[in-house]
């Protein structure tokens, strides 16, 4: 942060208000509730465009011809299978690993197998981006599967990426109704300006580390319930709540005793989320497709309270995606392991974009602690 000549610096808590990157890739308009890609408003993407369209879009900063789009699919699925030994590797997991902790080990042990290293050269970067974005969805299915004792079940050619993520799921192809939603979600999450883990992904790549060390650091980041984790938080207290009638008095105990209602508040937002009013529109419509009402009938009355109680307070990306998983019989562990299916090809276009123009991330502290301390030897310590 700036300050006048002479002025005592300050800390800028949460880094909040610094500019710490110039990007082509996302904007996030938090006054206005408006995000785009590239210039395009995610609006239109969710509406029109699909996962696969997406990534080519953020990686290469046009819409794709037929030709390239089929191009980069084609490379996205050749890349979908995981080497045997890291398939091998993950049997010995214990069991009960939760599925972030698991996509951070195995993105580093991809790394150790990745043949082009840890070269930051465009084009190896570009290939590692291919392999990391449909591996991190091979991963999650297969990871889940182990941890249920079952084998993973191996990805197929002829499905589009979120088709073939429930399909590795659970074992059948889904509707193409349930395809859709989730291609939808996919594309609502891929990027979001210097967010936390796209933060960590840059900073890393700005000391000219690799790419999966960026991409297992950023993972570490989205896990926190603050960010990513947020989701899976989001539908435990759901679950917790059970029924509309609790949700009045648990939203004013929170709020009494200051504490963070997971799915709502953004640092940048300051009116509605746009990710958020896809989501909610699709938790609506499959309420009334499947009949099973009742998560967004907690979810409409939360947001009722908040809006009553704490208005400048809005629902967050994280709040209407936990019910709509849900519904789509997806388990609580694998909400965020699906926020970083998608932000995988975020940060991996940021880790690029850092090094086209870059220069070490080093921010500056304010030391705080004693000072003018004298050394005394040990044995003369009380
Ligand atoms: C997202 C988040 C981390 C942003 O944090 P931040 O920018 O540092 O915002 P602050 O913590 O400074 O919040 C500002 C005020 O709003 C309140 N607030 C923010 N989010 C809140 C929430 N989810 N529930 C209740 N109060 C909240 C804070 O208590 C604070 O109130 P105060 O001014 O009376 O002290 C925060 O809103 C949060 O923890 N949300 C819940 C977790 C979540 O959903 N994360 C996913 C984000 S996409």
């Amino acid at each position: 942060m700036s300050s006048a000549p002479n002025a005592a610096p300050q800390v800028a808590k949460g880094l909040e208000g610094i500019v710490a990157a110039a990007t082509q890739l996302s904007d996030v308009q938090g006054m206005v509730g408006k995000l785009t890609y590239r210039g395009f408003d995610i609006n239109d993407l969710a509406d029109h465009s699909t996962f696969e369209e997406t990534v080519d879009l953020l990686w290469y900063g046009t819409l794709p011809s037929h030709d390239l789009l089929e191009k980069l699919t084609r490379k996205l699925v050749a890349a979908r299978p995981l080497p045997n030994e890291v398939l091998g590797g993950m049997e010995l997991f214990p069991k009960h690993a939760s599925t972030m902790d698991v996509l951070r080990t195995v993105v580093s042990m991809l790394g150790l197998h990745d043949p082009d290293g840890v070269s930051n050269s465009v084009s190896a970067n570009v290939r590692k981006s291919i392999r990391l974005t449909a591996q991190m969805a091979t991963i999650t299915a297969a990871w889940y599967n182990i941890s249920q004792g079952r084998k993973p079940i191996l990805p197929r050619s002829d499905l589009s990426h979120a088709a073939n993520f429930l399909y590795m799921l659970h074992g059948k192809e889904p509707t193409a109704e349930e395809a859709h939603i989730l291609d939808t979600a996919l594309i609502l999450h891929m990027d979001h300006g210097l967010n936390a883990s796209t933060f960590v992904a840059r900073s890393i790549a700005s000391t000219e580390s690799d790419m999966y060390s960026a991409v297992s650091g950023a993972l570490g980041a989205l896990k926190g319930p603050l960010h990513g984790g947020a989701n899976e938080a989001v539908m435990k207290m759901l679950l917790q709540l059970g029924d509309v009638s609790k949700v009045e008095p648990f939203i004013k105990d929170a709020l009494a005793n200051k504490r963070k209602i997971p799915g709502f508040g953004h640092r940048i937002y300051k009116t509605t989320d746009p990710r958020a009013e896809q989501l909610r529109r699709i938790a609506l419509m499959l309420a009334d497709h499947t009949g099973n009402r009742k998560w967004v009938e907690v979810s409409e009355k939360m947001r009722e309270v908040m809006r009553r109680e704490r208005p400048e307070i809005y629902v967050n990306v994280d709040f209407y995606s936990a019910s709509v998983y849900y519904t789509l019989g997806i388990p609580i562990d694998l909400f965020t392991p699906i926020f970083a299916i998608s932000r995988v090809a975020g940060w991996t276009a940021h880790v690029m974009e850092q090094l086209m123009d870059n220069r070490i991330m080093r921010p500056d502290s304010i030391y705080v602690g004693p000072k003018d301390q004298k050394y005394v030897p040990l044995e003369q310590r009380q």
